[in-house]
């Protein structure tokens, strides 16, 4: 997709955004890009009743020209997120009506919107809403936008700058969702590594890889356990993306789980249709780094992905087994499903050992999760005010919902083990899901400027939510580059 900057609407297709209580004379904010006459304005005025409603639209045909006009809502209720919105609806409009060329006109001084946090958010909402996971269908017939010009009054200076960035961040996105849509007997263990080493390659960056023997001998055996019943060995990948100057180091820990059957604790029903996406943490992690290395922020970052494959195989690890974890704990297996804790726990041993500033971990971590907070939200845990404060912050601009949960002092006894120091779920096994699974980490973890993102609900969805496709989603990309961006 390639994107033009113009303040002349210049192709067949023009999208054009329009307030529900605007009055007539409002009109005159879009009117001076579009050569259509008053009577145009005044026939959307005419009907506003029948398209009140967010993303209605009314087409209106001149000169061979289409003009769609989309109801973008309330003035006072437009912010970066309506354009981010609107964006994704004008392509929808675009590709529907097969026209690979196309106008969108942008408004956003009247809404007290910055001009480039509005051109980059929608160019970046255009490139995520156009991603389709097609890899696998043989014929591959969709239509291709070729290319959008974004139309406004208002100049800008560094457009290919923004176009730039907002490449870098998508493609990084679209290198998650691959990832994770793709299914576990092509995203095996083996594959993460291989990106993970074309990264470092075209990046610069070190990487280093902890094998199964690797693994035993340092004593990350929570990891070891989760992956010996898989086809391939488990391992851990460590990926320091290295700047000439910086001031902080920031850990990002992914969940690597390429597939969860759940082990000898099998899944039941259709609970595990979705569980090729149960390393979306890891793909969240190795994209992040990716912009941040492309982007050449000013910050250090050490990706942790701990991967494994929890199958039922005669090798697997079973419930009652106890395992000496990295950090020296002795953990007792009262769930097999309950893997991912027990990987991100030698995981978050080991980040303490590289003395980061932060730590952030992104798990599909709990079912709990999604049954708390559903597929728009992601269940987040703070050991720091600060950190949280900025993380929300961040969460607030991309407009990736993050709620918190409390890391509820009382509920630590929940998991106690009677033969080991602690068991890998709680007791009672049905209350506070999530919570239990944060506290378990928190055993693992000594810096206290520790992030626990859950992102279980939101990581991967059933149906098209605008620019967040079906499918993997790639949330909370945006969001911790944006509070890397923001860190000082
Ligand atoms: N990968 C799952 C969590 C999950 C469930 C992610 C649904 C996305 C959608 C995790 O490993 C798991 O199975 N957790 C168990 C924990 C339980 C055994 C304490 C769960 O949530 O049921
Ligand atoms: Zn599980
Ligand atoms: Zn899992």
């Amino acid at each position: 997709m390639k994107f033009y900057y113009s303040n002349q609407s210049k192709n067949r297709l023009v999208v054009i955004p329009f307030c529900e209580d605007w009055e007539l004379e409002d009109f005159q904010i879009i009117n001076n890009y579009l050569p259509i006459d008053d009577e145009a304005y005044r026939s959307i005025y005419q009907i506003r009743e029948f398209i009140s409603s967010f993303g209605s639209v009314k087409k209106i045909f001149l000169n061979s020209n289409e003009y769609v006009f989309i109801n973008i809502g309330k003035k006072e209720d437009i912010n970066i997120e309506t354009l981010r919105k609107y964006a994704s609806l004008a392509l929808g409009l675009a590709k529907s009506s097969f026209n690979s060329d196309f106008d969108v006109v942008l408004i956003c001084k009247e809404f007290s919107i910055d001009l480039n946090d509005a051109v980059y958010s929608v160019i970046e909402s255009l490139y995520l809403s156009d991603y389709t996971f097609e890899q696998f269908k043989s014929k591959n017939n969709r239509f291709k936008i070729n290319s959008v010009s974004i139309i406004s009054n208002q100049n800008i200076d560094n457009f290919r700058k923004i176009v730039d960035k907002a490449k870098i961040v998508s493609d990084s996105i679209y290198l998650a969702r691959d990832l994770i849509n793709s299914p576990a007997n092509v995203v095996t263990i083996d594959y993460i590594e291989k990106i993970a080493k074309e990264l470092a390659q075209s990046n610069s960056l070190e990487i280093k890889v902890f094998d199964n023997s690797s693994l035993l001998e340092n004593g990350m055996n929570l990891i070891a356990a989760v992956g010996s019943g898989g086809p391939k060995p488990p391992r851990l990948i460590e990926l320091i993306y290295n700047p000439p100057k910086f001031s902080k180091t920031v850990c990002l820990v992914g969940k690597g789980i390429v597939f969860d059957t759940g082990g000898v604790n099998l899944k039941p029903g259709n609970f595990m249709d979705d569980m090729k996406s149960d390393m979306a943490g890891a793909a969240t992690t190795l994209a992040i780094i990716d912009s941040a290395s492309k982007a050449r922020l000013p910050v250090r970052i050490i990706g942790l992905i701990p991967l494994a494959e929890n199958s039922v195989d005669a090798n697997s690890y079973r419930t009652s087994d106890i395992i000496k974890s990295y950090k020296g704990k002795y953990v007792e297996i009262k769930n097999t499903d309950a893997e991912g804790r027990l990987i991100l726990a030698d995981a978050l041993s080991y980040s303490d050992t590289k003395n980061p500033d932060v730590t952030i971990d992104f798990a599909t971590l709990t079912g709990a999760a999604v049954v708390a907070l559903g597929s728009k939200m992601v269940a987040g845990f703070f050991g720091d005010e600060e950190l949280k404060k900025e993380l929300l912050s961040a969460a607030r601009f991309t407009n990736e919902t993050i709620w918190e949960l409390p890391l509820f002092e009382d509920y630590k006894e929940y998991l106690k083990s009677d033969v080991a120091d602690l068991a890998n779920i709680g007791n009672p096994a049905k209350e506070a899901g999530s919570i239990i699974g944060a506290l378990f980490l928190q055993n693992f973890i000594d810096n206290k400027k520790w992030a626990h993102l859950d992102i279980a609900g939101p990581a991967y969805i059933a149906k098209d939510d605008f620019y967040f496709t079906k499918g993997a989603t790639g949330v909370m990309i945006r969001t911790v580059l944006k509070y890397l961006e923001n860190l000082r």
